[in-house]
């Protein structure tokens, strides 16, 4: 059974890939990641300057979804790149470096200083839905903002493939992703997280979040992602590779998700649910499957919901 994926040159051993901001901004933080068994890492949303997050209580669970306003809080490109370095000599799987800014010049800015490190891929978050009170709308909200976005951060990225990161929080995001295709991006990021949402303390009947309103993500936000990933997938003819996010707990979701369109699977929120090394149980339960099912290569599946349509 072969469950690798090679995207644009880079081989990934399996589909399973470290979603942004989940876990830790560390070099050592994303090799334990790689040894509980994903098959790529993405960094947290790094920042030009250091940014301050908002404060605490700043993120809540239920079994059924969490909702976080962590407010992306990160030190700044120049100690990325002393993280990114160290990960860079002993680079067990793919590193996927996610970037972040509050303009388009500084998304330009941002790249130019991380793809000096040649990450694998760049991905570019425009859809953060917890600073807007910063920063105002995402740029994933509008095609045109996205597309100058891409623009700018293609026009720095030399060799190093850019992916978008886009929000499902959007009227038409097949049209996102095509403003975007058309400016140059060679990939997508789907979805980030759903909203924002709002959570009330009874007692105190105030939110329970500081930043009052943050992003959903877990379980619940699957159907959601799976639509968005379709959509792109549609719009763009299946030509660009979608890096498929949002809800995926088990090795069947995983499944799901490449069904609709998807290449790689960011796992966030089920680190918490499932444990460490649920990209280790991710990657059996899909193989597992596919074993049953006779399919010998996992990129087979890729589009598969689209194939059959088409096919009806
Ligand atoms: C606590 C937390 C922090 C996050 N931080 C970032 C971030 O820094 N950059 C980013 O692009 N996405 C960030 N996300 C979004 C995730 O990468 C992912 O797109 C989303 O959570 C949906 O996937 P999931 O349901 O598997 O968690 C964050 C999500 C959570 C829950």
């Amino acid at each position: 059974m072969n469950l690798s994926q090679t995207i644009l040159g880079v081989t990934f051993r399996n589909p399973t890939v470290l979603a942004s901001g989940i876990w830790g901004i560390t070099a050592s933080s994303w090799q334990e990641v790689a040894r509980n068994g994903a098959g790529g890492v993405t960094t947290k949303s790094l920042w030009l300057k250091e940014h301050k997050g908002h404060k605490n209580p700043c993120i809540i669970s239920t079994e059924h979804w969490t909702l976080n306003a962590v407010g992306v809080p990160d030190a700044g490109v120049e100690k990325a790149k002393e993280e990114i370095g160290d990960y860079n000599k002993e680079k067990p799987v793919p590193l996927i470096a996610n970037i972040i800014a509050d303009s388009v010049e500084n998304y330009g800015k941002t790249a130019a200083g991380i793809v000096e490190l040649k990450p694998d891929f760049l991905e570019v978050n425009i859809s953060c839905p917890n600073v807007e009170d910063e920063f105002g709308r995402p740029f994933a909200c509008s095609a045109a903002d996205a597309a100058a976005v891409t623009k700018a951060v293609k026009k720095v990225s030399g060799k190093v493939p850019v992916f978008i990161k886009l929000s499902p929080n959007v009227e038409n995001i097949g049209a996102i992703a095509l403003a975007c295709a058309k400016a140059g991006a060679d990939g997508f990021t789907a979805i980030n997280t759903v909203g924002p949402g709002m959570a009330i303390d009874l007692r105190s009947r105030m939110p329970i979040l500081s930043n009052k309103v943050g992003g959903l993500s877990g379980p619940g936000i699957k159907p959601i992602a799976v639509k968005c990933i379709a959509d792109i997938y549609r719009a763009t003819e299946g030509k660009l590779p979608i890096i498929g996010t949002g809800g995926v707990h088990t090795g069947e979701d995983a499944l799901e998700l490449m069904l609709a369109g998807a290449t790689l699977i960011g796992i966030g929120t089920a680190i918490g649910t499932r444990g460490e090394d649920v990209f280790k149980k991710v990657t059996e339960e899909m193989s597992a499957w596919c074993k049953e099912e006779g399919i010998k290569n996992i990129a087979e599946l890729v589009g598969g919901m689209h194939k059959t349509m088409d096919n009806e």
